[in-house]
């Protein structure tokens, strides 16, 4: 036993030293801090200079409101804020500070100097601190409105904590997209970095839908913004805005998932679950999607105080944010599906000069709506899910189908003549979308002409994503209609296999499969899903228990089930090189046209391209 110690009130600047140790891990973390304090002032323009990755010194300047000299020493005290003042203001804060904890803890960890002036001041006062437990008098200073804070050789005297500091490149990425996610979330303020004297990151403030893309793809890439969609909801008292990318554009990381909630940007693991579901059916299960969402919701019903560095919220409702999120996400994504000539880019289409004056964004976006309020936080992305949806209202009429079916009949009719491609003449007006098929190609692609140019389509990858969606729909109006077989097959399979039809069997005959354990090894297949009868089913029953063997375990039954019909889509689509007549091709062009989600396959590739007619003049150089 060691003797007895006393019980004694820490000294305060270790009592800092200690919140700094969750407050302040590395340079990125005061970087969050300061920036944090310049939007909550009000500031529009933030400069930020960097040394050796933070270590040597990090100095953030704003525009912000400024701190008065008499309240110079309160900000360097350890819970002292001017952002709550009692428990019910916590509940419902809207700033992104509210402990008064981070200028005391960088304070005790750093060098730090904090210069500030408010308006009705000559000039600006200063504040001088090496770790100290007092900071000294404020002297005059000049500076003009705002504040700087400027933070020199981070953990100098915690030698424990310089340790655990990595290369600057290393320090310098952290802070970067540390940078880059502030950036995302606060649109109306413009940001400047150098590093080492050397211009880093600049972003100006973004006023209009044109500039928040511009800045969007400055911080994450033009492919993001040309292969995303807008979102943009409001319901159940939720809004929810900004860009979700086309499961074409899907990751090998979640490294692209930024989710703002009330300004603050989060982690949060229900919400990423939501959104990964929306996405379920139309990406492979390895793949991640990519998204930018700004979600409002009523300050009283978040918790923003349950994490130490403030990267988690807690939603009081939380199932009414996943749904809310899922059914929203869902539905954009579903409206992903070919639409009038002259409309925006299909996915993984080159940019036509035609689209050039289009949102560049959104598969479905009409001319640009020029927001002209700016854009206070994360307001002013303009068009939204709902005009999609009028839009695809428009062009997507129930009777595209027939018509579409009529004239596939009259072009079959003239099949030698069509070969030569020159027969077909669009009719009317527009025509459907995704025109008439004129040939196909390698018995892989479908070539069609529509009002614009024309069309390329994936035969296999569009029709295994309309058998798909056909037999989600059948499923959901109850069970899927299935095609008995008139002498039963028997498939030889693995044991695990022959057990998983056996102890599915249930599932099984929903999705219209009849599977009877004939062995240890042997299924016998009495009846199929109709959608599928000119399958082998033989091969089919092998390939979908193959597939299922290793997601049988953890997933739901729903996502089983759609796991399942996703493959059986895929085995019983229509293989390369078969034959399709005409009135086959144009059939399975207005299916497109009339199923959701039919812009990608099952797995997320594209289904279909265009190629407009300016892109054709542009590639023979005509009228140059
Ligand atoms: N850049 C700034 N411009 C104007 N006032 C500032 C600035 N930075 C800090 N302040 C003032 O100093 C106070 C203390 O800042 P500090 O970051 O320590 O705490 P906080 O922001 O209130 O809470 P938190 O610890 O959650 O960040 C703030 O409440 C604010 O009034
Ligand atoms: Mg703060």
């Amino acid at each position: 036993m060691s003797a007895y110690r006393p019980i004694r009130p820490l000294p305060e600047q270790l009592i800092n030293q200690i919140a700094a140790g969750e407050v302040v891990e590395r340079p990125a973390s005061v970087v969050k801090e300061l920036v944090e304090n310049s939007l909550d002032a009000g500031a529009d323009r933030i400069d930020v200079d960097l040394e050796t990755g933070g270590k040597r010194l990090i100095r953030i300047r704003d525009n912000g409101q400024g701190i008065p000299r008499e309240q110079l020493a309160l900000a360097l005290s350890r819970h002292a804020t001017s952002k709550i003042g009692s428990l019910d203001e916590l509940e419902r804060v809207g700033s992104l500070g509210f402990r008064g904890e981070a200028l005391p803890s960088i304070a005790s960890v750093s060098r730090l100097r904090l210069t500030s002036r408010v308006r009705a001041d000559e000039h600006a006062w200063q504040v001088e601190t090496d770790g100290d437990e007092v900071p000294p008098e404020p002297a005059p200073a000049a500076h003009p409105e705002g504040t700087t804070v400027e933070v020199r050789d981070l953990f100098f005297n915690t030698p424990g904590r310089r340790k655990f500091l990595k290369a600057d490149r290393t320090e310098l990425g952290h802070i970067q997209e540390l940078i880059r996610r502030l950036a995302l979330a606060r649109f109306d303020v413009s940001i400047h970095v150098r590093h080492n004297d050397k211009p880093g990151l600049q972003v100006a403030a973004a006023r209009d839908q044109d500039a928040a893309e511009e800045r969007l793809a400055r911080l994450l890439g033009r492919g993001f913004v040309e292969q995303s969609l807008r979102v943009d909801v409001e319901a159940a008292g939720l809004a929810l805005r900004g860009w979700v990318a086309l499961p074409t554009f899907s990751r090998t990381t979640a490294d692209l998932q930024y989710l703002v909630v009330n300004g603050r940007v989060v982690r949060d693991r229900m919400a990423s679950h939501a959104i990964r579901r929306a996405y379920q059916d139309v990406l492979y299960k390895d793949r991640y999607p990519a998204y930018v969402l700004y979600m409002d919701v009523d300050p009283g019903q978040v918790d923003v105080n349950v994490h130490p560095a403030k990267h988690e919220v807690r939603f009081r409702d939380g199932r009414l944010i996943y749904d809310f999120l899922f059914r929203h996400l869902r539905q954009a994504l579903e409206s992903v599906r070919p639409e009038a000539p002259g409309g925006a880019a299909a996915p993984g289409a080159p940019p036509s000069s035609a689209d050039r004056e289009l949102p560049r964004s959104g598969a479905a976006a009409p001319p640009p709506r020029a927001s002209s309020a700016p854009a206070p936080r994360q307001d002013g992305f303009g068009f939204g899910v709902r005009e999609a949806q009028a839009l695809y209202g428009a062009t997507g009429t129930p009777d595209v189908r027939e018509a579409g079916m009529a004239s596939a009949g009259a072009a079959s009719n003239e099949a030698e003549g069509v070969d030569d491609g020159a027969a077909v003449e669009v009719p009317g007006d527009q025509g459907p979308p995704l025109g008439y098929a004129l040939a196909q190609i390698h018995g892989v692609f479908i070539l069609a002409q529509n009002a614009d140019g024309v069309v390329l389509v994936d035969m296999h990858a569009a029709h295994e994503r309309i058998v798909y969606e056909r037999m989600k729909q059948q499923l959901a109006a109850q069970g899927v209609s299935a095609q008995p077989l008139l002498v039963p097959v028997s498939v030889a399979v693995a044991p695990a296999e022959a057990e998983l039809a056996e102890r599915h069997h249930d599932a099984f005959s929903r999705l219209g499969f009849e599977l009877d354990r004939a062995g240890p090894e042997t299924v016998l297949v009495r009846q199929v899903p109709a959608l599928l009868r000119n399958a082998d089913a033989g091969a089919l029953v092998a390939d979908v228990l193959a597939d299922l063997r290793d997601c049988d375990d953890a997933s739901r039954l729903e996502a089983r089930l759609n796991h399942v019909l996703g493959t059986m889509a895929c085995h019983g689509s229509v293989r390369a090189n078969r034959q399709l007549t005409q009135a086959e091709m144009n059939a399975l062009l207005r299916d497109m046209e009339n199923t959701p989600n039919s812009g990608q396959c099952n797995h997320g590739r594209p289904t279909w391209t265009r190629l407009a007619m300016a892109d054709l003049d542009r590639l023979f150089l005509r009228g140059q």
